[in-house]
């Protein structure tokens, strides 16, 4: 229950929420599907807080799965102990136990949002996480809104999400979910025969009036495009970072990131209009992947009437016309047109000019499997390297080898030649993947540049790569394969980049981020696409000490869940536990 305080300047307060998780039965396309929820409800329960606040959630697990909640962007400055990652920060609450995460969320506003940080169980766990400003909403960078909507797209999986990873051998293809929805509805272009017309989502606006929209992709798999029919949108923050004024048609969205973004109601009021959430598709697979989808409704109210008055001779709403399936440019430039709003505030902060430590990362796909097999179709990797992460005893240890620097074997990553999975005879040898433990070590303060570079090898995903505990300044992306001589001039953006938690690195493409490591702990930097972090597209950044006390790690809090499986454990028993 947030403890609300309307007026400005209020003292810090803490907004305490019990969060109890379970299994439902949800039926939807003629299907009863248990579906692992929080409080009942799919997308769970909006967490608001102002910023400044403290947050305590009590998390008692009733599911059948282990479970750790993630705050998702929240930068838990020296406290990577409430960051919610299984066997990297902690061991996971058991079926049957609970915990109580405690955080302090300072120096952000806007929309961020919580998800299970368990395998694949963030597609039905998961819920907004507002931040407002603690001067009130006069102190917004925006015209106040006259109502503020979190919208949660997400997907409706006909098969219970926990068991996805246990029944998946090594491959994630033919999984796939049966509709998008906007804040839980699948909407009326998903029927099943003889079923009743799922409901889609219905927004009702006044005319003339300006809406503030939370989006939030919590999806499992696909970035979508967000359009309403007659509208603009003017995006105003990513990532819980202020950006300044874009106004746009149509809002790309990739899982993990959030868009605040103002519509005014201006358009003819007798009319409704439709609002789409479609996945797009980076590549043209075979068999194709079904076509994912929701619709909803965007309907004006009458002065003092009801919207159903509007009647059966209203006109059918309008839609809005899509971008292609398979165009990925609205994405690329709708994420390359965002720039920062706040970098020279006073409260905002500055680009490393220079940096003290570089990284070429590449993510591909490889053949690792995953239970010990000798050749498999599918598996995610990150520099050359699918990560495990090891964990033995009571408490999930940090051991790994360094990332490398740059992949040991340069080649032509995007090269359209190798997308067709194999394995051919060149994929074959460029595709040298093993499992392994890695992470990098960070100095306290240095500046870090990373590029992510993209490749072909049996695929042309994008890959929305988030790093816990920081923001990172995303001074550039681009198509094909990076080149410093050329890129760093012609398109690193040191003045007003978008600040953000989640990159997207572009389908045969590449993104560069920035950050300072200031923040001491364990931070897991991942893909957010959650069929790629569990074939092992992740690793982490380990940040050092700084020299003082305001810069170091405390210990952890005595009451953080326990590892089974006793001491010395396996990876094996390390995966059990994951499971
Ligand atoms: Cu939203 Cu590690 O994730």
């Amino acid at each position: 229950m947030a403890v609300a305080l309307p007026m400005a300047a209020a003292a810090a307060a803490v907004v305490e929420h019990t969060f109890v998780v379970s299994q439902v039965g949800m039926t939807h396309l003629c299907q009863e599907t248990l579906v692992t929820v929080v409080n009942g409800q799919l997308p769970g329960p909006a967490i608001e807080v102002t910023e400044g606040d403290w947050v305590a959630v009590h998390v008692i697990n009733k599911s059948p799965y282990n479970m750790t909640i993630h705050w998702h962007g929240v930068k838990q400055r020296l406290n990577c102990w409430a960051d919610g990652v299984p066997m990297i920060t902690q061991c996971p609450v058991r079926p049957n136990h609970s915990f109580t995460y405690r955080f302090n969320v300072s120096r952000q506003e806007a929309t961020l949002w919580w998800h299970a940080h368990v395998s694949c169980l963030l597609g039905c766990v998961h819920g907004a996480f507002i931040i407002r400003p603690r001067h009130g909403a006069s102190s917004y960078p925006f015209p106040k809104p006259h109502r503020e909507v979190p919208l949660v797209i997400g997907e409706w999986w006909q098969t219970d999400l926990g068991q996805i990873d246990k029944s998946l051998t090594n491959s994630f293809f033919g999984f796939n979910p049966s509709s998008a929805t906007i804040n839980g509805k699948l909407g009326d272009l998903n029927n099943c025969s003889g079923g009743l017309v799922e409901e889609g989502y219905v927004l009702e606006v006044e005319a003339g009036k300006n809406y503030l929209l939370r989006l939030i992709n919590a999806a499992l798999i696909s970035e979508y495009y967000f359009k309403i029919a007659g509208h603009k949108f003017t995006v105003v923050a990513a990532d819980a970072n202020y950006v300044k004024p874009y106004t746009t048609d149509v809002i790309a969205i990739a899982p993990g990131e959030t868009v605040d973004a103002l519509l005014v109601a201006d358009a003819a009021p007798e009319r409704s209009n439709y609002m789409v959430a479609l996945a797009n598709q980076p590549s043209i697979t075979n068999p194709p992947f079904p076509v994912t989808v929701t619709r909803g409704t965007l309907r004006y109210l009458n002065d003092g009437d009801d919207p159903a008055a509007a009647g059966d001779d209203a006109p059918p709403p309008l839609g809005p016309e899509m971008p292609g399936l398979h165009d990925m440019m609205p994405s690329f430039y709708f994420h390359g047109n965002l720039t920062s709003l706040r970098l020279a505030h006073p409260r905002g902060r500055t680009v490393p000019a220079h940096v003290d430590e570089r990284l070429l990362v590449t993510l591909s796909m490889g053949s690792v499997c995953r239970n010990g097999g000798e050749s498999c179709a599918r598996g995610g990797s990150i520099d050359h390297s699918s990560v495990v992460v090891n964990g033995t005893g009571e408490q999930p240890q940090q051991l790994y080898t360094p990332l490398p620097e740059r992949p040991p074997r340069p080649f032509n990553f995007t090269d359209r030649a190798f997308i067709p999975i194999g394995p051919t005879e060149a994929e074959a040898q460029l595709e040298p993947t093993r499992k392994a433990t890695t992470g990098q070590r960070f100095l306290y303060g240095a500046a870090v540049e990373v590029v992510f570079q993209n490749t072909a090898v049996m695929q042309s995903d994008y890959n929305p790569m988030h790093l816990h505990g920081h923001d990172m300044f995303v001074v550039a992306q681009g198509h094909g394969d990076f080149d410093a001589a050329r890129d760093v001039p012609a398109r690193y953006n040191l003045v007003d980049p978008p600040v953000r938690n989640t990159v997207l690195v572009p389908s045969l493409g590449w993104a560069a981020v920035r950050f300072v490591a200031d923040n001491p702990g364990v931070w897991y930097l991942h893909c957010h696409y959650e069929f790629h972090v569990a074939v092992g597209m992740a690793t982490v950044f380990v940040t050092e000490d700084g020299p003082t006390v305001g810069s170091a790690l405390p210990p952890p809090p005595a009451d953080l869940p326990k590892c089974g499986g006793g001491h010395g454990s396996s990876l094996d028993a390390m995966e059990n536990d994951l499971l």
